[in-house]
C-alpha cells in the first residue's frame, strides 16, 4: 500500500524492515519501495549501477518509477550521450537539475573555473554548489530516495544498510537496493539485460563523476581511484552521500 505524502518511518521501523530486506535481492527491495513510495520515491541516477537500478525499476512498474540526474555542468560528453539513451530506451523523462547559477558565477569568478585542484576547502566548495544543493532541493519534494551505492565501492561505504533514514534530508528514506552486489554482478547485469552504458567504462573509467574530477585507473587498481584522485581515500565523498 502506498503511503501518505509527507510519512516519515522511525529508527525502529527502519530497523525491521532491514532485518526483512538484508537478504533480498535487489528487485525485491525495489518493489517494496515502489509499492510503498509510489511516485514520492526517485533514483538519483549517474553511474553503471545507476542504470542497472533503473532497467529493474522500469521493469517492475514503469509508471512509479522517477529519476533524477546532476548536472553539475562538468560532466563528460559520454555522460552527456548516456542520458539521451536513456530517454530514449525507457521512455520515462529524466529530471535534469541544474546549479543555481547565480551560486557558480559567484564562485568562479571568485576562484576560478579550476578550483577544486588547489585545496579540499574549494573542492567541497564545488560540489557543494554543483552537486549538494540541486540534491537538497530535489530531496524537499520527495519521501525517498534511491540509489546505486554498494558496500564495496569505498571504504566509506562499508556499513552500508538497504534502506536507511536520511538524517541530512528531513528523515526522508535512502533506499540501496544494491548494498550487497559487488562490480561483476553490476557489470554482469548490463550486459544479460542489454542496458545503455557509458562508452567510459570501456576506456577504463569504473567510476565516472565530473571531467575533470575523474581518470581512468589501471588494471588492479581501486575502482575509485580515478576519482578526485589528488585526494586521500578517506575524504573521498562530494557530500552527497555524508560519512554517517
Ligand atoms: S559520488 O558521491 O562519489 O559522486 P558515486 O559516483 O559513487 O557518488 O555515486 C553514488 C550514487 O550517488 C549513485 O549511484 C547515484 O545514486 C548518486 N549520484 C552520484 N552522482 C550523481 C549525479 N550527478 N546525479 C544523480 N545522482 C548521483
Ligand atoms: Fe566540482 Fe569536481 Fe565536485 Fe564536479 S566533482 S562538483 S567538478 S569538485
Amino acid at each position: 500500500m502506498t503511503i501518505v505524502p509527507g510519512t516519515r518511518f522511525s529508527k525502529e521501523e527502519v530497523a525491521a524492515l532491514n532485518r526483512t530486506l538484508e537478504g533480498a535481492s535487489p528487485e525485491e527491495v525495489l518493489r517494496w519501495a515502489l509499492e510503498t513510495f509510489g511516485r514520492s520515491i526517485a533514483l538519483a541516477w549517474s553511474g553503471a549501477e545507476d542504470v542497472a537500478v533503473l532497467d529493474m525499476m522500469h521493469r517492475i512498474d514503469p509508471r512509479s518509477t522517477r529519476v533524477f540526474t546532476l548536472d553539475t555542468g562538468r560532466l563528460n560528453p559520454e555522460t552527456y550521450e548516456l542520458i539521451d539513451e536513456v530517454q530514449a530506451k525507457y521512455e520515462s523523462p529524466v529530471e535534469i537539475l541544474f546549479p543555481d547559477a547565480a551560486a557558480v558565477e559567484a564562485m568562479v569568478r571568485g576562484k576560478g573555473v579550476n578550483l577544486f585542484y588547489r585545496s579540499l576547502e574549494n573542492r567541497k566548495e564545488c560540489c557543494e554548489v554543483r552537486k549538494v544543493e540541486p540534491l537538497n532541493r530535489m530531496l524537499k519534494t520527495l519521501d525517498g530516495w534511491i540509489t546505486g551505492l554498494r558496500r564495496t565501492q569505498a571504504v566509506t561505504r562499508g556499513r552500508l544498510s538497504k534502506v536507511e533514514l536520511d538524517y541530512a534530508h528531513d528523515l526522508i528514506v535512502k533506499v540501496n537496493p544494491l548494498a550487497d552486489w559487488t562490480t561483476a554482478q553490476v557489470f554482469d547485469y548490463l550486459k544479460e539485460n542489454g542496458v545503455p552504458t557509458n562508452k567510459l567504462h570501456a576506456k577504463g573509467y569504473p567510476s565516472i563523476g565530473c571531467a575533470p574530477c575523474t581518470r581512468a585507473v589501471v588494471p588492479g587498481e581501486d575502482e575509485r581511484a580515478g576519482r578526485w584522485w589528488w585526494e586521500n581515500p578517506e575524504s573521498k565523498e562530494c557530500g552527497l552521500h555524508p560519512i554517517p
